[in-house]
C-alpha cells in the first residue's frame, strides 16, 4: 500500500484498537478450533425489542414523508416524547431547546468534545470507562485526564480534587464497566464543582432503566442547578433492546445541546424518521416491559454471583446495569486471566480494555440465560 494511504493521521495513530473488535477477533479464532463459547463479553441484550415497536417501524417505513432527509435535531413529536418521559421522572424540558435527538447516545457522546473543546484543553475522563469519552476528546485534540475509579471510593471520581482548569467532565452512573451507582449528593458535589469552575458536565445515562431491588437511579438533571451546568444523555438501547436501532438522545442545558447541535448540523443528517417514530412508541407505550427486563436481569445477576461466591469469588451483587465486575481471582493480569477464560470458553472483558484503573477486574454482561450462566460457573470453576 502506497504510504500516504496506510499512514493514518497523528489523532488516529495514537488511539488504541477498539476493544470489542480484539475480542471479537479472538472469539471468532477460538469458535473456529471447535471451541462452544459463553458469551459474556459485549454488553448487547439478546431480548428481541418488543413486538409493538417493531410494528410502529414497519408502518412508519411505509409513510413517504419518512423517505426523506431527516432533519440532524429530530422530529418536534420525538423530542416532545422525551419530554413527557422526564417529565414522568419530575424533570421539566423544553422540547425544542433543550431536547436533542442522537443516533445512538454513543454518537452524542463523541460529538460533545467538538462542540467545546479546543486543541489542548483538558477533558476529564473517568477510568475504568466506557472508551468512547477518552477517544473522542483525543480525536478532538483535546486532553483526557484521568479520575480514577477505585472500589474505596465506591467507584465514584473524587470530584473536589479534580483539575479546576477543565473544559468538559464525564460521568456515568450507573456505571459501565463497574456497575455502581450513585446517589444525588454525589451528583450536587458534581454541580458545585462545574459551578466553581466553569466546567461543562455530561452525565451518560444510558443505563439508568436497568436497576433493581427497588433501586432507581437518579437522573442528574434532578439536582438543582445542573441544567445550568450540563446535559444528560440517554439511550433507549438498553432499556428498550434497541441496540440496534440507533436512537439516544441528549437533554438539559440549552446552549450546550445548541452546541451539540451545531456539530451534527454539520456532520450527519439524523436518524431515519420511521426509526424516531418507533423511538416514540417505545417512550410513551406501555412500560412493563422495563420490568420484565429488571426482572430477569435480576435472575441473571443471582445466578451469576450467587454463583461465582459459591466458588469462592468475593463479588459485589450490583443495584443496575447489566454487569458484573469482579476481581480477577488469582492475582494476574486482566489480559491473561480473559485469555484463560476464552480457553475454557467464556468470553469477559478484561478491565485493563477500560483504563488503567480497571487492571484487576474482569466484566461479565448478563446477556445470556440463567442455564447457560449456570454452565459457565462450571467452567470457571474448573478455571480457578
Ligand atoms: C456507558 C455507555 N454509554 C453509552 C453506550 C452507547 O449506547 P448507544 O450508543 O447504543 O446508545 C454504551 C454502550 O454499551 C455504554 O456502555
Amino acid at each position: 500500500m502506497a504510504d500516504h494511504i496506510s499512514k493514518y493521521s497523528t489523532r488516529l495513530d495514537v488511539l488504541p484498537p477498539y476493544l470489542f473488535a480484539q475480542i471479537d477477533a479472538l472469539k471468532a479464532e477460538r469458535a473456529a478450533q471447535g471451541i462452544d463459547i459463553i458469551d459474556l463479553g459485549v454488553g448487547d441484550p439478546d431480548q428481541p425489542t418488543p413486538a409493538h415497536i417493531v410494528d410502529s417501524l414497519v408502518h412508519a417505513a411505509h409513510k413517504e414523508a419518512n423517505h426523506r432527509y431527516p432533519s440532524s435535531e429530530g422530529l418536534l413529536s420525538y423530542r416532545q416524547a422525551v419530554s413527557e418521559w422526564y417529565a414522568q421522572k419530575s424533570i421539566d424540558l423544553d422540547p425544542t431547546s433543550e431536547v436533542l435527538a442522537l443516533i445512538g447516545s454513543k454518537e452524542g457522546l463523541a460529538h460533545l468534545p467538538l462542540a467545546f473543546v479546543n486543541r489542548g484543553e483538558k477533558v476529564l475522563v473517568p477510568d475504568p470507562a466506557y472508551p468512547v469519552y477518552r477517544i473522542a476528546t483525543i480525536l478532538a485534540d483535546g486532553k483526557p485526564v484521568t479520575l480514577p475509579l477505585t472500589a474505596d471510593n465506591g467507584f465514584l471520581p473524587d470530584i473536589e480534587k479534580a483539575a479546576p482548569d477543565a473544559k468538559l467532565l464525564y460521568i456515568n452512573y450507573p456505571n459501565n464497566p463497574t456497575a455502581a451507582v450513585a446517589d444525588k449528593a454525589f451528583f450536587r458535589t458534581v454541580v458545585d464543582y462545574a459551578q466553581d469552575n466553569d466546567v461543562i458536565v455530561c452525565h451518560d445515562a444510558a443505563y439508568m432503566e436497568l436497576t433493581f431491588d427497588g433501586y432507581e437511579a437518579p437522573s442528574f438533571l434532578s439536582v438543582p442547578g445542573a441544567m445550568e451546568v450540563g446535559i444528560e444523555i440517554n439511550s433507549l438501547s438498553k432499556a428498550y433492546n434497541m441496540t440496534g436501532w440507533r436512537m439516544g438522545f441528549a437533554v438539559g442545558n440549552a446552549d450546550i445541546i445548541a452546541g451539540l447541535k451545531k456539530v451534527k448540523s454539520n456532520l450527519d443528517s439524523g436518524a431515519f424518521q420511521a426509526v424516531q417514530e418507533a423511538g416514540i412508541t417505545a417512550m410513551t407505550g406501555p412500560q412493563d416491559m422495563i420490568h420484565a427486563l429488571r426482572k430477569l436481569y435480576v435472575e441473571r445477576r443471582d445466578a451469576l454471583v450467587d454463583g461465582l461466591r459459591n466458588i469462592g469469588w468475593s463479588v459485589e451483587k450490583p443495584k443496575a446495569t447489566f454487569y458484573v465486575w469482579a476481581p480477577v481471582p488469582d492475582g494476574s493480569p486482566s489480559v491473561e486471566f480473559s485469555l484463560k477464560l476464552l480457553d475454557a470458553g467464556i468470553v469477559a472483558t478484561p478491565g485493563i480494555g477500560f483504563g488503567e484503573y480497571g487492571e484487576g477486574y474482569i466484566r461479565f454482561a448478563l446477556t445470556v440465560p440463567v442455564n447457560t450462566i449456570k454452565e459457565a460457573i462450571r467452567r470457571l470453576e474448573e478455571v480457578v
